[in-house]
């Protein structure tokens, strides 16, 4: 059988270290309603070659829909249509790096970022964090031995880390970012999906600077199959863009998408999905929470605030590596901290996703997590 999902676990397995949305939650009525309004109307505009920036009408929709849920103003002249953050990266990396170039990325930062980063052969540099993300005095150290083209960070409810970087640092890192002439690369996937208090204002605040880059996705408030995120930048910023080879012959990435899913956005109904979606995140993260109190006393974390993680420290002689060897006889999976690292070391770490299984499942599943962290134990 030829596979139809990236990722599918073997069934009995619960695999607490994917980091894809629940299938259950992916709202095809909503997404059926808007594409069906749009495929019963006579205008086929859609069907030809896409304008560059993006359909006119859906960077209007999702401004609106940004200003509204980043709380500051989104003007569709800063925005540009991507086929999702992963496309929008290898973009930037295309436009604005060339093999050998250093980048400096978070310690630890997406591992499959790292992977774009490989593609394009950079020299990867990662700078360390805290539990409230970037410290930016680690930045300025590193800033007096090299200059990179871009800093790639994951600043609201981190992937792994879940931690948030504090408006002070934010503000610090523009700063810098303009005094040492280099590119901040934002990626905002998780910043609407706050489950307790709203974080500080994203950096797509700073998108009329020519230093900044934010990164958004439908993947992981709507549905990652649509393919379909976005960028915001200062206005020069957007042409060099859209004037790139990949635009010229295929015109604007996701026209096709982009017009179906409007009404989602025209309607409120994103809305509504992000609120349904919080609700259940919340609890599932409450769920993983006390399950780890209370079957894992000895791991560390931060108790979720917003997004998809809780990354957790093993004691120190535990190996996340070895451990997730034996975590198929106990049906149950993890990623390692490793994985995240782009220079080694965070081997007693491990990244949980808490937002892919039911509240049952994730009882389930931590339960044996324990077990195989047990066996690992014993001599
Ligand atoms: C930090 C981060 N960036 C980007 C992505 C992928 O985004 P997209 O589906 O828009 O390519 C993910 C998905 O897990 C992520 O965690």
């Amino acid at each position: 059988m030829l596979p139809i999902i990236q990722n599918r676990p073997p069934p009995d397995v619960i695999d607490l270290g994917l980091g894809d949305p629940p299938l259950a939650l992916l709202p095809l009525d909503l997404i059926r309603d808007s594409a069906q309004g749009q495929l019963i109307q006579t205008d086929k505009s859609f069907l030809q070659y896409g304008a560059e920036q993006g359909d006119g009408r859906f960077l209007l929709a999702l401004s609106n829909f940004l200003t509204k849920g980043y709380n500051v103003e989104a003007r569709p002249e800063n925005l540009f249509i991507a086929n999702g953050i992963s496309k929008a990266l290898d973009l930037i990396c295309t436009l604005f790096t060339q093999a050998g170039d250093t980048i400096f990325v978070e310690q630890p930062t997406y591992f499959l970022a790292l992977k774009i980063f490989a593609d394009h052969r950079l020299n990867v540099v990662a700078i360390d964090t805290d539990e409230n993300g970037l410290i930016v005095e680690a930045l300025e150290e590193k800033l007096t031995g090299a200059r990179p083209r871009f800093l790639y960070l994951i600043p609201t409810f981190h992937n792994p880390t879940g931690a948030t970087l504090p408006q002070a640092r934010r503000a610090r890192l523009v700063q810098l970012a303009r005094e040492h002439d280099f590119l901040i690369v934002a990626d905002e996937v998780y910043h609407l999906l706050s489950y307790i208090q709203g974080p500080p204002a994203p950096f797509a605040t700073y998108a009329d600077s020519e230093n900044i880059i934010s990164l958004g996705s439908f993947s992981k408030i709507l549905a990652p199959g649509l393919r379909l995120g976005w960028l915001q930048a200062h206005p020069k910023m957007i042409e060099r863009f859209t004037a790139c080879g990949l635009l010229d012959s295929g015109g604007g990435l996701n026209p096709f998408t982009s017009a179906l899913i409007r009404g989602v956005l025209e309607s409120g109904g994103l809305e509504n999905n992000i609120k349904d979606l919080i609700n259940a995140y919340r609890s599932r993260g409450n769920v993983m929470d006390a399950a780890l109190r209370r079957h894992l006393p000895q791991l560390e974390y931060a108790p979720p605030q917003g997004g998809y993680f809780i990354w957790a420290r093993l004691p120190a002689n535990v190996n996340a590596s070895e451990l997730r060897k034996r975590a198929p006889a106990f049906k149950v999976d993890f990623r390692q901290g490793a994985l995240f690292s782009s220079r080694g070391g965070l081997e007693n770490y491990m990244r949980l996703c808490f937002v892919r299984y039911t509240e049952e499942e994730i009882e389930r599943g931590v339960l044996r997590l324990k077990e195989c962290l047990e066996s690992k134990q014993q001599p």
